[in-house]
């Protein structure tokens, strides 16, 4: 394994930093105010043939709306699928920038809108195209693997896209195939496949600001006071951590394990809008958060990702009626980026096609 020597590393913190400087978070609204602003959302979406695709990140009241409104709540790789294969005129993500993006290049002739379109992500800030487009060109032998959370423009430069819940079967089907890999943009999920597969693989640098802060010294200590619980980590926390882990997975397989381990305390390393899910699907359960650097970290709130959080009922109201807010890529950029994408939805369909004829 190798990663690019970088100079950057301080001044993107630095960027990160000024986004969130300026990000507005929403306000508490009050119950009478929740079910006014459902009441009109549910109204409009019917009205417009508008669908809510969610993430388990963004707040428990848009994960239900999403819900009892005929619309989705996944991880990111579900989330494609549902917007492309859903058949709304108009698709309301909540989530960030990428995923909108995503949902715009897999359905050009939908109306794609988000509650905001400043909720962006470190990882994508961090990997700027012409940089990136420079270390590709540096290494055009090797076969180009990114992550979902880049721009459009990263995507249309790469061979594949990859979730964080298929990177490791794409990789090992690649390495299989005898390539090589340059990633990008997330180290800390890089050098997990690198770890799984063997692989050899060219990294990025760059991290998630919220999964960076959990820290391996503090999971001890936790894992110390609660010996007989289960962790459960996202493959963007640092090694570290994963090494702590029962299980690494995306949110969806973190839920899912979450319901399938015989532990009843749970130790998580995510951001912490999935517990609103894991509660209700593990009502029994105890899930406690992994601990994170404290209040020295460059996360605004820890183990909560800032821009996941900008998403509101006000904001998804205000961006459903004005049609404002809507995620626009450039026709020829997406054509190009729909190839590794599509490529990354085959794999999916055809990995559950195999895994349901093995049932
Ligand atoms: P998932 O694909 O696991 O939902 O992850 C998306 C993400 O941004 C995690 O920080
Ligand atoms: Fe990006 Fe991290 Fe937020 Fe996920 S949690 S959207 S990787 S900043």
């Amino acid at each position: 394994m190798a990663s690019i020597p970088t100079d950057t590393l301080a001044s993107d913190t630095e960027i990160v930093k000024n986004y969130l400087d300026r990000a507005e978070l929403p306000r508490a609204l009050g119950s009478d105010e929740v079910a006014g602003y459902r009441e009109q959302i549910k109204a409009l979406m019917a009205q417009k043939n508008a669908k809510l695709v969610a993430h388990y990140y963004t707040d428990a009241l848009l994960q239900e709306l999403a819900e009892d409104s005929g619309g989705f709540v996944g991880d990111s790789l579900e989330m494609a699928r549902f917007g492309h294969d859903c058949d709304a005129d108009i698709l309301v993500v909540a989530g960030v920038r990428f995923m909108g993006e995503t949902a715009k290049i897999l359905s050009p002739d939908k109306k794609v809108l988000m509650p905001t379109l400043e909720a962006t992500c470190s990882l994508d800030i961090a990997c700027p195209i012409d940089r990136f487009s420079e270390f590709c060109d540096q290494h055009p032998e090797r076969t180009v693997v990114v992550y979902a959370n880049t721009s459009a423009a990263v995507k249309a430069r790469s061979d594949w896209v990859v979730t964080s819940s298929i990177a490791v079967d794409v990789v090992e089907h690649l390495m299989d195939a005898g390539e090589k890999i340059l990633w990008a943009p997330d180290k800390h999920l890089g050098s997990y496949i690198q770890r799984k597969t063997g692989v050899d693989m060219l990294l990025w640098d760059a991290a998630c600001i919220v999964h960076e802060e959990f820290k391996a010294r503090g999971l001890q200590d936790m894992k110390a006071l609660h010996p007989n619980a289960a962790i459960l980590a996202h493959p963007e926390s640092p090694a570290a951590v994963l090494e702590m882990a029962d299980v690494v997975g995306s949110t969806t397989q973190i839920i899912k394990a979450a319901q399938r381990v015989p532990q009843s305390e749970i130790i998580v390393a995510t951001d912490q809008g999935i517990f609103h899910k894991l509660q209700q699907l593990a009502p029994d359960k105890t899930f406690i958060i992994a601990p994170t650097a404290g209040n020295d970290a460059t996360c605004r709130s820890c183990a909560n990702c800032p821009w996941m959080a900008m998403n509101s009922l006000e904001s998804m109201l205000l961006s459903l009626q004005q049609e404002s807010e809507e995620v626009l890529v450039d026709a020829e950029l997406a054509a190009k980026a729909m190839l590794p994408l599509q490529r990354m939805l085959n794999f999916a369909s055809a990995q559950q096609l195999q895994v349901k004829g093995k049932a």
